[in-house]
């Protein structure tokens, strides 16, 4: 029994661990790439030290190989143990874009179809016996579980983009698979990473995203994470009838905007996912040369 007033003592374990994400996109490097200085906009990324930076793609403008090294070396210069990145439709405009991503920006072993002859999805393989390539398969899918102190994290990397399209597609036996991991997976809380909006349309929006919005209810994601429009747009969405809601970040580019007065920016979310999170959100200026910073809490 604990004397009124006082609260019973919890333990390292019972103690929720705070998580700190950092939220990035939109990084062009090559042609689209700023004329901002990289090292300051690392300095600043690396003074929240966050514990997770989740970076929801178009790395490069072309899928150039020398721009996805830039991209590797730019995003390993983040000083964080787990920054996650998935590919937007610049990433995926030549047949060797996916071997460039797998070289330089995620190691992970991707998640598959379980049943290929059903799928419909563009360019998703690569004809064999015209290409020279090892690797056929272009879709970049992953999962990545981490821990933060004791809260163990589900980071689905979904991949939205086509080959040599700006449209999203998502292949509904890729979903499959994913649902078929994440059945035998234990963790703590889920995010979603996906290069387009799976709630706004925008000019080149993801067509098939009824099945990802389905899949984002079915397995309780609360959080889903996105790029793409180079715009900020944060949105909640409630299912009246399941009775159950998730959360879109849409963050703006972070560095491919030189025009005077348009801000690049990044969003980071303290204590994510608690009663006590607050959104922050830093815009970069950029004027005559001169890198300025805001920060507004939300
Ligand atoms: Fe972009």
């Amino acid at each position: 029994m604990y004397l009124k007033g006082l609260s019973p003592e919890i333990t390292a374990e019972q103690r929720e661990t705070e998580v700190n994400i950092l939220h990035i996109s939109d990084l062009h490097f090559g042609t689209r790439h700023w004329e901002g200085n990289d090292e300051t906009l690392l300095k600043k990324l690396n003074s929240y030290s966050p514990d997770l930076v989740v970076n929801t793609g178009d790395n490069t403008s072309d899928s150039l190989e020398s721009e996805y090294k830039d991209a590797a070396q730019f995003l390993n210069g983040i000083d964080c143990e787990q920054v996650i990145s998935i590919a937007g439709n610049h990433d995926k405009r030549n047949m060797h874009s996916h071997e460039y991503f797998k070289k330089y920006i995620s190691h992970s072993e991707r998640i598959l179809p379980l049943n290929p002859e059903r799928t419909d999805k563009k360019y998703l393989y690569l004809q064999r016996d015209i290409t020279r390539l090892d690797d056929h398969f272009t879709d970049l899918n992953y999962i990545e579980l981490i821990n933060i102190g004791s809260t163990t994290v589900l980071i689905i990397c979904l991949d939205s983009t086509v080959l040599y399209e700006d449209e999203g597609y998502v292949e509904k036996e890729i979903l499959k698979s994913f649902s078929q991991k994440i059945k035998q997976l234990k963790y703590d809380k889920s995010l979603l990473l996906i290069h387009h909006s799976i709630l706004t349309m925008d000019k080149e929006p993801l067509r098939s995203s009824f099945y990802v919005t389905d899949f984002v209810r079915k397995h309780q994601v609360k959080d889903v994470f996105c790029g793409h429009t180079h715009r900020l747009d944060l949105q909640k969405s409630s299912d009246l009838y399941l009775k159950n809601s998730f959360t879109q970040y849409m963050v703006g580019t972070l560095s491919s905007s030189n025009r005077m007065g348009n801000d690049n920016q990044f969003l980071y979310l303290e204590n994510w996912g608690t009663a006590e999170m607050q959104i922050h959100v830093i815009k970069i200026f950029l004027n005559d040369g001169v890198m300025t910073f805001t920060e507004e809490l939300i």
